[in-house]
């Protein structure tokens, strides 16, 4: 898969997405990341990408020329390209999943007030938001999109994590892991965990996933009860 973004702050991308999982599947080519700088697509003299808003108001708006000629450079023919903003409707694991099937998504990182108008009218497919808060600009929430997305992609993660996004614990939250050693500070791993008893064991997780489950996310609970 190929991701494209757009954003006035290419730099933001390095350190996230050159690290661990996310960059591993960048240099085993399962993922192409082009970080385009709107910058570099101005055609004055000044490199000046933002404007005062028509009618008044507070802050800047980015400009439609830079953000047009940056997505003219590319082939956008079969891609999604996503507006990151509040505005939008909001991300979820349905939507992850959806977008890991993709063969190109285009991220635009808006920041200020936000783009012309224009941009999203000629362009955009989607516009999507992280959650009911507010950033200083799309670049954190892209990045988040990108992570789950990546993840989502066949051979990014080993077969050993993978199955927990299929298997039965698929819309409940993840029992409690332990590691050596079996006794630290007067504080034992539960006795099942070191029983060898696969079944027992698979019981016990099963329980956990579904008691923390109904303790914190109740409405997670419901939907996988069928309540
Ligand atoms: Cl996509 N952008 C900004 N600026 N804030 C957000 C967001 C996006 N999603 C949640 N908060």
């Amino acid at each position: 898969m190929k991701i494209s973004v757009l954003t006035l702050f290419p730099h933001m991308f390095a350190g996230p997405m050159g690290e661990s999982i996310i960059g591993r599947a960048v240099d085993n080519n399962l993922l192409e990341l082009n970080i385009m700088n709107i910058r570099d697509y101005t055609k004055n003299k000044h490199k000046k990408v933002d404007d005062y808003p028509y009618g008044g108001g507070a802050g800047m708006v980015m400009q439609a020329d830079p953000i047009f000629n940056a997505l003219e450079n590319i082939d956008t023919k079969n891609s999604r390209i996503i507006y990151m903003t509040p505005k939008g409707k909001v991300f979820n694991q349905d939507l992850a999943i959806e977008l890991s099937k993709e063969e190109h998504i285009v991220f635009l990182c808006g920041h200020y007030e936000g783009v012309d108008q224009r941009v999203i009218d000629h362009w955009v497919t989607d516009e999507v938001s992280i959650g009911d808060y507010v950033l200083t600009g799309g670049e954190l929430p892209a990045m988040v999109m990108i992570d789950s997305i990546a993840r989502m992609i066949p051979g990014v993660l080993g077969q050993k994590v993978s199955y927990m996004d299929e298997s039965i614990y698929s819309g409940l939250l993840e029992y409690p892991h332990y590691t050596r050693p079996s006794e630290y500070r007067d504080m034992p791993v539960p006795e099942v965990l070191l029983s060898g008893n696969h079944k027992r064991i698979e019981e016990w997780r099963m329980e956990k996933s579904l008691e923390i489950t109904r303790k914190r996310r109740p409405d997670m609970y419901k939907k996988y009860k069928n309540l």
